[in-house]
């Protein structure tokens, strides 16, 4: 089974992975947001998950996180955040990047230097990791 980690788009994901993200309140609107740049995971062709990066003002925002529930726990979503990572030194170095996480991912941002800014209803945490100034 081959896993193949790739920029993907708005349409594609909105059509395929839609309606499993809203049964776990991951946000995504019909109409493709501004400044927004998408990595997909692809397992023997098919669109399994994502990770999006979408520049807000003078901040990255790291969102729609998701793998489907089936794929999960296999280091996929691991794989999607470092691409991410190296997608936002390269276009975006010097900003820096918020996030709202859930209990899955929110270790995942722990050690890639995010802090924890605000805890929300639901067990969501608001975090934030400054600007790396691109020495790092
Ligand atoms: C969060 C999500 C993307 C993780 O996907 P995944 O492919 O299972 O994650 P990975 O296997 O790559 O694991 C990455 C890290 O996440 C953490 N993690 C994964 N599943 C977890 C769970 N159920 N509970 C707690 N931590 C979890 C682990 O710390 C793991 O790191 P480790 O291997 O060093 O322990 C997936 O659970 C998901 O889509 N959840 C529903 C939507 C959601 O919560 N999105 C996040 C919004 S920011």
């Amino acid at each position: 089974m081959s896993l193949k980690i790739s920029k993907t788009t708005h349409n594609q994901v909105y059509e395929i992975l839609s309606k499993y993200m809203k049964k776990e309140q991951v946000a995504i609107s019909k109409t493709k947001p501004k400044n927004i740049y998408y990595i997909g995971a692809f397992k023997n062709g098919n669109l399994i998950g994502c990770v999006a990066l979408q520049k807000i003002g003078n901040k990255i925002r790291y969102k729609t996180d998701f793998i489907m529930p089936n794929y999960r726990t296999n280091g996929i979503y691991k794989k999607l955040f470092n691409a991410r990572e190296k997608v936002k030194q390269f276009k975006y170095n010097d900003l820096a990047v918020t996030a709202y996480c859930s209990k899955n991912s929110i270790n995942t941002f722990l050690s890639n230097g995010f802090k924890i800014k605000k805890e929300l209803k639901n067990g969501i945490k608001f975090v934030e990791r400054e600007a790396q100034n691109g020495t790092s």
